[in-house]
């Protein structure tokens, strides 16, 4: 008789705001090129909301977690840059490294793993998620980032999974050169970790719009001017404050669930109508924030099919650039991974909880309502 299938715990979603902590299966090596990873933490993502609230195509069942790190617990036979023991942290999106897209650096746009990007994530690949005790990583040469051993700096490297990269790759979008003043909309962790790329790349003014006053702070505590956009429009605040001048380069760091100022209403056009009345002409729009092409819960029927209206003339107009998409890590996470070893950069001021893995259910829901302070929740299986 088999042995009955080794289990552990992980994060699992039941239907809209709901998820458990299950016993499941223990990922198994399947291919050659995977290693398994003894997850030491694995964060929750604003990305996870989307799903946590039914707002995607995810069926119950799937496993949440794609920002993972962990140390190395098993490798297949034709890992060969890996070994038992090490500590690794993974990208959002996995990727194979061999297709086009890949070699080209673009890792987020891999059509071998595609249709799909991340693990745990709807649309994004086959992988079952890391919010649980143990994560299989293929093409684990590729996509296993080694960092230093022992436990220090846990909280910055876990960053590099996603927003970190996401939110500097957000101020590349847009073009950005050192000098140049940046608006990012949204303090969510994304937001915050693209304003704090903006300050660390030189930039001389960041405006950071958001309605969240705990959020609003920590952006305040790196450097950048806080914007309510509760109390009156975003862009109206920012030309005062500026005597009418634009600012050159804009981040949107909301995506298609963006609100009113009263955060009752969402405007799925409200964030990239404001960049483009607030950035200078010829500047340029980065757009990390999430535009999806279905949305079971659009606000309106053209929304549900991914049509989002906006001002395109006054965009020609102005010769804005914009730039869009998910972020390709692997083009910057070992540099960032090096900011963070060499003091330069301490992204984990973003960081808010420090959680057991345990804690998860409640953990999403307060973070979905962000409330008390959740703005970036770390767990620890
Ligand atoms: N491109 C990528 O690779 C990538 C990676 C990770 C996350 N994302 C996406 O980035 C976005 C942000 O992620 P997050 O984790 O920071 O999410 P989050 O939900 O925690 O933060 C979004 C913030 O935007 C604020 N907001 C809402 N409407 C606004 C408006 N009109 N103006 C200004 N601020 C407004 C909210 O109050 C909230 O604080 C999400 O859409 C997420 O899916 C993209
Ligand atoms: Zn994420
Ligand atoms: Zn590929």
């Amino acid at each position: 008789m088999a042995a009955p299938a080794a289990t552990m715990k992980a994060v699992v979603y039941d239907k809209p705001f709901e998820v458990a902590i299950r016993q499941v299966e223990k990922p198994q090596i399947l291919h050659p090129d995977d290693i398994i990873v003894k997850v030491t933490t694995t964060c929750i993502c604003g990305s996870d909301l989307h799903m946590y609230e039914g707002r995607t195509a995810a069926q119950p069942g799937i496993i949440f977690g794609h920002e993972n790190m962990g140390i190395v617990d098993r490798v297949g036979s034709g890992v060969t840059l890996l070994k038992v023991g090490d500590r690794v942290v993974m990208p959002f999106n996995v990727a194979c490294g061999r297709c086009l897209n890949c070699e080209e650096g673009k890792s987020a746009f891999c059509t071998h793993v595609n249709p799909g990007f991340a693990g745990g994530y709807v649309a994004m690949g086959p992988y079952p998620g890391g919010q649980a005790e143990y994560v299989r990583v293929p093409f684990a040469d590729f996509n296993a980032l080694i960092l230093p051993p022992g436990t220090e700096h846990e909280e910055d490297f876990a960053l590099l999974a996603d927003i970190f990269p996401t939110g500097w790759h957000g101020v590349e979008l847009s073009g950005f050169r050192p000098g140049e003043s940046v608006v990012v909309f949204g303090a969510g962790p994304v937001g915050l970790m693209a304003a704090y790329s903006a300050v660390l790349r030189g930039a001389s003014d960041v405006y950071v719009v958001d309605r969240v006053v705990e959020r609003l702070n920590k952006a305040k505590d790196i450097g950048c001017i806080p914007i309510d956009f509760s109390k009156a429009d975003a862009v109206d605040q920012i030309l005062k404050l500026r005597g009418g001048k634009e600012v050159d380069r804009g981040v949107d760091a909301v995506g298609y669930q963006a609100t009113s100022g009263d955060g009752k209403t969402e405007q799925p056009n409200a964030v990239l109508e404001a960049l483009i009345r607030v950035v200078r002409p010829t500047g340029g729009l980065g757009i990390p924030g999430l535009y999806v092409p279905s949305d079971p819960g659009a606000p309106d029927s053209a929304a549900a099919k991914g049509y989002i209206s906006f001002p395109f003339g006054k965009l020609f107009e102005k010769g804005l650039t914009l730039g869009t998409g998910q972020c390709n890590v692997k083009t910057y996470n070992r540099y960032l991974r090096d900011l963070i070893i060499s003091g330069r950069a301490k992204p984990s001021f973003v960081v808010s909880h420090n959680l057991p893995l345990s804690e998860a259910p409640s953990a999403y829901h307060k973070f979905d309502k962000r409330i008390d302070g959740y703005t970036k929740v770390l767990l620890h299986p």
